[in-house]
Parts: structure tokens; sequence; C-alpha cells
């Protein structure tokens, strides 16, 4: 049974090397890097997992609620249910969840063998996950925090220039999509091993579309996620604060048709629908046209 357990951590390679007393946890980070303690304090990976409030449903909230917040309850000590109830912020309500059908919610024991409740902990947490009184699932952290990204920190900590930390920033283009996709998907969320990039359900797989782009494929490695991401920081939620990045690659495109005002990634990475109250920014760029937000129109005339 245990052993379908350890596929999660499979999934982060990374978490396996290390116990949980390598793990300092973000506040122990705090007085000698408060700048970026503070910042990534404020962004959604901090805060994609919590205990939920009183006035919420279940035991635990995924989700920041930056698009929706998904309710997770332990059921007995074999089993979780994910809520059939998610609360959306473009409808400021709730209503079915993501891939479920009614209210009923959907149980899963803990160790079944896809372990979809131990997967959803895993990537909403940091450190590895335990087990506490009744098997229930214990995250070492909550939230995508520090150590997430940077390893285990708690030899750092006590002496930070004989045990210096690395950042991601290094990673070759391709690496860091498979460091991010770890969590962000560089395959679909079907479990199909994705290559159809018409899906509409991997439009959230950023990592997976964005080297599907020329913009990726053609420029040597120059783009990242962090070209366009900082990584302490909340999204950019303000279209235009994007363009300057584009602009680094393509200074002087002339356009035939009018855009002067438009953000770039209005119609470069239009949104994609998931489901009637989510959407993602398509991560692969390229021209669309306004009824297809999904297929390049290259891509359309190929076929
Ligand atoms: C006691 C103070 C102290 C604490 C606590 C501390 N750091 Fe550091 N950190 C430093 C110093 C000093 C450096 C620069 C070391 C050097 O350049 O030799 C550093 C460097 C780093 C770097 C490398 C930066 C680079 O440019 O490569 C990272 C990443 C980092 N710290 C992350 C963390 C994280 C994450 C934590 C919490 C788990 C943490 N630090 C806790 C003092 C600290
Ligand atoms: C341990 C899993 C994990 C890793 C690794 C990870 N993320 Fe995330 N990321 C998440 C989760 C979970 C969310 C959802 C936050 C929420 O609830 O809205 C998220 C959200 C985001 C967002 C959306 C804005 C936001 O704050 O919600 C961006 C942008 C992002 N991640 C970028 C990155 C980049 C770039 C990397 C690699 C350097 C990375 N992430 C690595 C789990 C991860
Ligand atoms: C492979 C890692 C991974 C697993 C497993 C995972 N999540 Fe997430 N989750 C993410 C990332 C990354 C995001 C950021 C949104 C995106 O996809 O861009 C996210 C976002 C969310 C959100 C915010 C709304 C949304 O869809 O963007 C909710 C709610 C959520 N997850 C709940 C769950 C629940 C409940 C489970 C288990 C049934 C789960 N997640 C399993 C990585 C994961
Ligand atoms: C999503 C991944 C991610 C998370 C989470 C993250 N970092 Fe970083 N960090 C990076 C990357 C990438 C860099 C490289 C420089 C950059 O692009 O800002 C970096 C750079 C740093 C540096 C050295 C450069 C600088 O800005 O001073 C320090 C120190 C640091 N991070 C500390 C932290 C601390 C403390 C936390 C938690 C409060 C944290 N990081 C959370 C990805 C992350
Ligand atoms: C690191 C450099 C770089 C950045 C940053 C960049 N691109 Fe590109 N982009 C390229 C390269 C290289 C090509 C391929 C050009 C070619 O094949 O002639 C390309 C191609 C394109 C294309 C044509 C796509 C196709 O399918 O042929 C569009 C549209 C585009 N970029 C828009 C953007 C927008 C909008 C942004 C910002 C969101 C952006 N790019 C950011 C380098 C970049
Ligand atoms: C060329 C710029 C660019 C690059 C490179 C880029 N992103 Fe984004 N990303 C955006 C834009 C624009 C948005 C939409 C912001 C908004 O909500 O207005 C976005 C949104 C997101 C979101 C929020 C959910 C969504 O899809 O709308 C996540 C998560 C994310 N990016 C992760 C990543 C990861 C992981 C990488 C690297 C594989 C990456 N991004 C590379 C521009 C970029
Ligand atoms: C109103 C929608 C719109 C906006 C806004 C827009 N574009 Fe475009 N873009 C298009 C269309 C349509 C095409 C294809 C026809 C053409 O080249 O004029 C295109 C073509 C391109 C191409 C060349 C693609 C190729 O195949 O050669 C690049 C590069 C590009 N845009 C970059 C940008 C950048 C950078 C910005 C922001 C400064 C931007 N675009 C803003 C709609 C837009």
């Amino acid at each position: 049974m245990r052993a379908a357990a350890l596929s999660v951590f499979y999934l982060i390679p990374v978490l396996l090397a290390a116990g949980p007393a390598d793990y300092a946890g973000a506040e122990a980070c705090r007085p000698c890097h408060t700048a970026n303690f503070t910042s990534q304090s404020n962004t959604s990976h901090a805060h994609t997992l919590a205990p939920s409030s009183p006035a919420q449903r279940g035991d635990w909230a995924f989700g920041a609620g930056l698009q929706a917040i998904t309710f997770v309850t332990k059921v007995n000590r074999e089993s979780y249910r994910e809520d059939g109830l998610t609360w959306y912020r473009s409808l400021n309500g709730y209503a079915i969840t993501p891939g479920q059908h009614d209210e009923q919610g959907v149980v899963f024991r803990t160790f079944d063998p896809a372990a979809r409740f131990l997967k959803c902990f895993a990537c909403h947490s940091t450190g590895p996950l335990s087990l506490g009184k009744d098997e229930e699932i214990v995250p070492h952290e909550l939230g995508v925090r520090c150590e997430v990204c940077h390893g285990p920190g708690a030899a750092h900590v006590s002496d930070p220039t004989h045990s210096p930390l690395h950042t991601p920033a290094q990673l070759t283009a391709g690496t860091m999509n498979r460091f991010c996709g770890k969590c962000h998907r560089t395959d679909s969320e079907t479990g199909d091993e994705l290559t159809d990039l018409r899906d509409f359900r991997n439009a959230r797989d950023q990592p997976l579309r964005l080297a599907a782009s020329n913009c990726f494929r053609r420029s040597n490695g120059r783009l990242n996620c962090l070209t366009c991401h900082s990584p302490h920081r909340q999204l950019d939620q303000n279209a235009s604060s994007y363009d300057v990045r584009c602009q680094t690659c393509h200074a002087n495109k002339v356009h035939r048709q009018q855009v002067a005002g438009l953000a770039c990634v209005t119609c470069h990475m239009p949104r994609v629908p998931n489901g009637p109250y989510l959407s993602f920014a398509n991560h692969r760029i390229a021209v669309y046209s306004k009824g297809n937000p999904i297929l390049p129109v290259t891509a359309q005339a190929a076929q």
C-alpha cells in the first residue's frame, strides 16, 4: 500500500532526497531575507493551501482564490473527499467542482493507486508529507514557499556562507520548464501523455504550451518562465505590463492592423476557458483568430 504513496515523491524528486529536519520553513528566512520573505508571503503560491476557515466548507481550502477554492475533507481513517462545490471568483459564489458532475463530491482512499489526495497536498505544500493520527495527511509547511524552489534550507540557516543555497535562475530554459512543470504540468491533467495541443483542458499546462511556441523554440534558450514572472511576487494581472517582455525580442514588429493601445498578450496569449468559470492564458504564444484561442492560425492552416 505504501508503494502508492511513494509515487507522489516521484513527482517531486527534489523532496525525496531530504527529510523533514532538512527544511527550515519560510519563517526562518525572514530575518536575513526580509524583502523576499515579505513579498513572497503575499503570493498565491504562499496561500494555495490553508485549513478551511469557519465560514468555508470542509477541512482544507485548496487554491488561494485567484480563480477558485476547492475544499477537501477527511471522511474516515482511509479516505478523503473533494467537495462537489467549489468557490469561484468569476461567480463570487459556489458551483460544481471542475471534473465533477454533482454536489456529492468524490471520495478516494488516501493510498489508492492514483494517490490523488497525496498529490494534491504535495503540489500545494512545501517539504515532505507525513502521516498523523488516524492516517491524516500532514503537510510539512502550507503553500508553495522558499524551499520548493531553493531546496531544503536548514543547513543554510545555521551557516549561510558554508552551506549556500541555489536559485533556479541558472537553469536552462528546458530544465526550467520541467522544474516549474513538476507542479505546473508538462503533460495534460487528463493523464494521457499530452500531445494534443488542441485540447482545451491543457490550457493550464503552461510549461508544455510555452515549449510549443516559436518564441521558445527559436530563441536559443532565452525565453523561460522568469522572463515574464517574478518568483517572489504575485502574478501581474495588468496585461500591458508584459509588453516590455515581448519587446525585448520584438522591438520593431509592424502590424498590418491597428494594434496601438492594446496589450500584446490579449491577442497573442488569449485567455482560454477551462469549464464555465476558469480560464488560463494560452502560453503557446502565436497569432490567433477571434473565435479560436487554443489553436494558432498557422496550425489551423496546416491541417
Ligand atoms: C542568518 C542569515 C540567513 C538566513 C536565516 C538565511 N539566509 Fe539565505 N543567505 C544568507 C547570506 C549571508 C547569503 C549570501 C551567501 C553568500 O553569498 O556567500 C545568502 C544567500 C542565499 C541565497 C543565494 C542567493 C544567490 O544569489 O545565489 C538563497 C537562494 C538564499 N540565501 C535563500 C534562503 C532561504 C530560502 C532561507 C530560509 C530557508 C535563507 N536563505 C535563510 C543569509 C541567510
Ligand atoms: C510545488 C509545486 C509548485 C512549483 C514547483 C511551482 N509552482 Fe507555481 N503554483 C503552484 C500552485 C499550487 C499554484 C496555485 C496558486 C493558487 O492557489 O492560486 C501556483 C501558481 C503560480 C502562478 C500564478 C500566480 C499565482 O501566484 O497564483 C505563477 C505565475 C506560478 N505559479 C509560477 C511558477 C514558476 C515560474 C515556477 C518555477 C520557478 C513555479 N510556479 C513552481 C505550485 C507550484
Ligand atoms: C501536479 C501538481 C498538482 C496537483 C496534483 C494538484 N494541483 Fe491544484 N494546482 C496546481 C497548480 C500548478 C495550480 C495553479 C493553477 C494552474 O494550473 O495554472 C493549481 C491550482 C489549484 C486551484 C485553484 C483553481 C485552479 O484550478 O486554478 C485549486 C482549487 C486546486 N489547485 C485544487 C487542487 C486539488 C483539490 C487537488 C487534488 C484533487 C489538486 N489541486 C491537485 C498543481 C496541482
Ligand atoms: C517559485 C520559486 C521560488 C520561490 C517559492 C522562492 N524563490 Fe527565491 N528565487 C527564485 C528565483 C528563480 C531566484 C533568482 C532570482 C530572481 O529571478 O529573482 C530567486 C532568488 C532568491 C534570492 C537571491 C536573490 C535575491 O533576490 O536576493 C534569495 C535570497 C531568495 N530567492 C530567497 C527566497 C525566500 C526567502 C523565499 C521564501 C520566502 C523564496 N526565495 C521563495 C525562486 C523562488
Ligand atoms: C526571448 C525572445 C522572445 C520573447 C521574449 C518573445 N518572443 Fe515572440 N518570438 C521569438 C522568436 C525567436 C520567434 C520566431 C520568429 C521566427 O520564426 O521568425 C517568435 C515568434 C513570435 C510570433 C509568431 C508566432 C508563430 O507562430 O510563428 C508571435 C506572434 C510572437 N512571437 C509574439 C510574442 C509576444 C506577444 C511576446 C510577449 C508575450 C513574445 N513574442 C515574446 C522570440 C521571443
Ligand atoms: C512571455 C511571457 C510569459 C512567459 C514566458 C510565461 N508566462 Fe505565465 N503568464 C503570462 C501572462 C501574460 C499571464 C496572464 C496574466 C493575467 O492573468 O493577466 C500568465 C499567467 C500565468 C499563470 C496563471 C494562470 C494562467 O495560465 O493564466 C501561471 C500559473 C503561469 N503563468 C505560469 C507560467 C509558467 C510556469 C511559465 C514557464 C513555463 C510561464 N508562466 C511563462 C506570461 C508569461
Ligand atoms: C489586436 C491584436 C494584436 C495585438 C494587440 C498585437 N498583435 Fe501582433 N499580430 C496580430 C496579428 C493578427 C498578426 C498577424 C498579421 C500581422 O503580422 O499583422 C500579428 C503578428 C505578430 C508577429 C509576427 C508573426 C509572424 O508570423 O510573423 C509578431 C512578432 C507580433 N505580432 C508581436 C506583437 C507584439 C510584440 C505586440 C505588442 C507590442 C503585438 N504583437 C500586439 C495581432 C495583434
